[in-house]
């Protein structure tokens, strides 16, 4: 269901939702569950086009996937392919995940190079490199690559970059490997983390995840689990953000804060008012003027690239020049132009975007160009005044489950038509 948004902009946001389970890790559960021949159930996945589209790269291997709401049945029993269509390959990046598994499985993965957001380079250097560690041989064949290995053995792997589906792609291979490998450079994002959890709770032996240095003792066969996936904390920010930029009061209800220490830090740093609950929920608002900032994007625990785009349209709306300095990907700034479009001061200079904040936003025609820039044209047009259509909403829709009605919950004027 593609179309447009229509926003009406100058209202603050203010009240409480929950966000949905994390759009990655509910990628990566579903690549998971392929590891074994029982039923998995995964719990509280989210209602995006991305989830649909993995689950018929799942489908194209011969896995049984039943969608229900937000529960999804996976069951891998047989492979009937051990390589997904190019065309189911290029509609999503977490689709290259099934690598790692179906190699564990059968001994052989073909895979072509990913889609997904145009926001970088994004090569897969390091997945092959981990598998190649592994013992397979991994060669390209028209536009695929093929892995092989009669039995994967298990190493100390160096990656190069602790690429995050790198990361996972090589746990899921190593967890039935021979031996036990260690990876150095892992990805410590959370998703990451509960991605081992899960295998965990399915006989693997994870340790170390969530560090740098993550040990998987092989093991023979994997069962099946009833898994929950995490919140969004990439969801949960850009409402946090929005809040911030429209001068209003967000409160997400199941927000993580120990997932958020970056963007909970940069909110004290602009002197927004931060309150977080015990275990979970966390609160902002704007009780005072708010200073510009500076932010570099990096890997976790550090500012996340995916809150760059929304984080930029925030500033917009803070007195002062403050900057971006993006660290993980090369081409995050699709977003600029839109911002401009709205009246925003914002210029690119390499690898970073400069903001003069404090100016007038009014509302114009943009575009979505990724999912994130599309989060922060939202921003943008909830912060303008006037009216605001956002094309490229399919963008939208890979990532933000019921992105109007939560908008609508917390008092936007909002349509889809
Ligand atoms: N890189 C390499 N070699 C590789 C893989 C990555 O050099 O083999 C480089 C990339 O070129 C990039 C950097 O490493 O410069 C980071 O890429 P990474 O592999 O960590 O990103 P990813 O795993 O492809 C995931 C998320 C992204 C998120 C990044 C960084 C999924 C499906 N995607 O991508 O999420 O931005 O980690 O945190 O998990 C999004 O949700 O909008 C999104 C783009």
């Amino acid at each position: 269901m593609d179309g447009r948004f229509v926003i009406h902009g100058g209202k603050p946001l203010q009240g409480e939702i929950a966000v949905s389970g994390s759009k990655n890790a509910a990628l990566y559960t579903l690549a998971a569950a392929l590891l074994s021949a029982d039923p998995v159930t995964i719990h509280n996945v989210p209602d995006i086009a991305d989830i649909n589209e993995m689950a018929d790269v799942c489908r194209s291997l011969g896995a049984a996937v039943e969608i229900s709401g937000t529960t999804v049945h996976v069951q891998a029993r047989d492979f009937t392919s051990t390589s997904p269509p190019i065309a189911r390959v290029m509609a999503l990046r977490a689709s290259f995940l099934v690598m790692g598994p179906v190699l564990a499985r059968v001994g052989e993965a073909g895979c072509a190079s990913p889609g997904g957001d145009v926001i970088g380079v994004r090569p897969v250097d390091v997945h092959l490199a981990g598998f190649r560690a592994l013992g397979a041989t991994v060669e390209r064949s028209g536009a695929e690559w093929l892995a092989r290995a009669s039995k994967l053995r298990g190493t100390r792997i160096f990656l190069d970059y602790p690429s995050v589906l790198g990361t996972v792609n090589v746990m899921f291979a190593a967890t039935l490997a021979e031996g036990t490998t260690t990876i150095v450079n892992a990805a410590t994002e959370p998703e990451v983390s509960m991605a081992a959890n899960m295998l965990n709770s399915m006989g693997a032996r994870i340790s170390g995840h969530g560090t740098g240095i993550m040990m998987i003792e092989g093991v023979d066969q994997l069962h099946g689990t009833e898994y929950e996936v995490i919140p969004d904390r990439i969801e949960a920010g850009t409402y946090l953000l929005g809040g911030i930029a429209t001068g209003g009061d967000v409160r997400i209800t199941n927000a993580d804060p120990r997932s958020l220490d970056s963007l909970l830090s940069k909110f004290q740093e602009l002197d927004a008012k931060v309150e977080v609950g015990d275990e979970f929920g966390v609160q902002v608002s704007c009780p005072h003027p708010l200073r510009a900032i500076q932010v570099q994007a990096v890997p976790y625990p550090g500012f996340p690239t995916d809150l760059h785009a929304p984080m930029a349209a925030t500033l917009t709306q803070v007195q002062g020049v403050s900057t971006i300095h993006e660290r993980v990907f090369d081409n995050r700034t699709l977003y600029v132009g839109e911002l401009r479009t709205l009246g925003a001061r914002i210029i690119v200079g390499g690898q970073s975007v400069i903001i003069e904040g404090g100016g007038n936003l009014s509302g114009a025609v943009v575009r979505a160009l990724d999912i994130r820039a599309g989060a922060a044209v939202v921003i943008g047009g909830l912060a303008a005044s006037g009216e605001t259509s956002v094309a490229g909403v399919e963008h939208l829709d890979r990532g933000y489950a019921h992105l109007t009605e939560q908008l609508t919950a917390l008092g936007a004027e909002v349509a889809r038509i």
